[in-house]
């Protein structure tokens, strides 16, 4: 039988480029698409089926900043598929973000200059607004929808007998100073990126810890600085091109600049060949290039306290409850 992959964020970037290099590690794969925009999804299935025409590729339509679209999008999913070998988490926001110049040109200058260019750390804050849903769009979007995703195909992801992968792309930025418990969707902070990314973080172990017996293991990976439409929104493309040529120098010191997307999705690849018991659930998996371009996975041990782990689950189980309620109630009006 086929194995399934469903890729959140599938239509451009990292994800796009994930798709391509699944199907050339194995063209028997059904890809799933779960994208917005039917339109970009199209284009790219059929670009996809030219180049791997022994591939399976269906698209469903999902918004993970929308409760609703995710349970609409995961019920015709499991009409589709019996059961899910892969859920790359990948789609995600960093909207209005500023370049913080001072922060910048200080570090350039400093001894944290290789940690600042590793982790974009204190470099960008990001403008948030509040979805349909009331929530702040960076977390509904990067990890509350995902969560409700996930928790809707838990009986096609939980099998014992033969395990499946959550994996997530989160970020080197991920902070635990930027996350706090009593304000998990960081709505007093300007740094909702890095904090939905440590959110991510929490609730990877934590799903490992009350998942991993019924037969279903989850992993973090960074894509390291890559040039996407996320990363063209924080600079205009006339200043990317201007740094281009000094950010291909630095990267024979930072090896976080993978910069292509194709080069992103290396640790995304690595994990879809990992047996998932084998893994650290408190390890982050790192896409990193050479200087001379040759690709790799690094480990990073994560800052994660097991408990605030726990903790944040539980919260976002409570905020699950109260979102299937109101969704009852606007389906009985309607
Ligand atoms: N680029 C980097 O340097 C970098 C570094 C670390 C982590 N990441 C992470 O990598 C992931 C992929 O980002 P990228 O760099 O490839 O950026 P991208 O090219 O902007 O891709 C983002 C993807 O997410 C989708 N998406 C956004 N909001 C969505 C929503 N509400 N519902 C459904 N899909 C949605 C986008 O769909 P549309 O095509 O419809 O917009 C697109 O397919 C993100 O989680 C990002 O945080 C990126």
């Amino acid at each position: 039988m086929r194995k399934v992959a469903l890729i959140t964020g599938a239509s451009s970037g990292i994800g796009l480029a994930l798709c391509g290099r699944l199907l050339a590690e194995d063209d028997e794969l059904h890809l799933c698409l779960a994208c917005r925009n039917l339109g970009k999804a199209e284009a790219v299935r059929e670009a996809l089926l030219a180049s791997h025409p022994s591939a399976e590729v269906s698209i469903v339509q999902m918004d993970v900043s929308s409760v609703l679209s995710v349970v609409q999008g995961a019920k015709q999913v499991k009409q589709k598929f019996q059961r899910l070998d892969y859920l790359y988490l990948n789609a995600g926001i960093m909207p209005n973000p500023q370049l913080n110049i001072k922060a910048f040109f200080f570090g350039i200058f400093s001894r944290n200059m290789i940690h600042m260019f590793t982790t974009a750390d204190g470099l960008l804050t990001q403008n948030d607004k509040v979805t349909s849903d009331g929530f702040q769009e960076v977390f509904e979007t990067n990890l509350f929808g995902h969560f409700i995703l996930i928790r809707e195909l838990e009986p096609l992801l939980c099998h014992t007998d033969n395990p499946s992968q959550l994996i997530w792309t989160s970020s080197r930025n991920a902070k635990k100073s930027n996350f706090s418990l009593e304000d998990i969707q960081h709505t007093k902070g300007q740094e909702p990126y890095s904090s939905s990314k440590y959110a991510t973080d929490l609730l990877n172990v934590a799903l490992n810890r009350n998942f991993n017996e019924k037969g279903l293991y989850s992993s973090v990976m960074c894509p390291g600085t890559v040039m996407t439409n996320l990363t063209y929104g924080i600079l205009p493309p006339f200043v990317w091109t201007l740094l281009l040529p000094i950010i291909w120098l630095v990267r024979f010191f930072v090896n976080a600049f993978t910069l292509t997307p194709y080069n992103g999705a290396e640790a995304l690849v690595w994990l879809f060949h990992q047996k998932p018991e084998s893994l650290n659930p408190l390890t982050k998996y790192l896409s990193a290039t050479t200087g001379f371009g040759t690709n790799y996975v690094k480990h990073q041990k994560m800052d994660i306290d097991e408990d605030t782990a726990e903790k944040f689950y539980q919260t976002l189980l409570e905020l699950e409850k109260r979102v299937r309620i109101t969704i009852a109630k606007s389906d009985r009006a309607i």
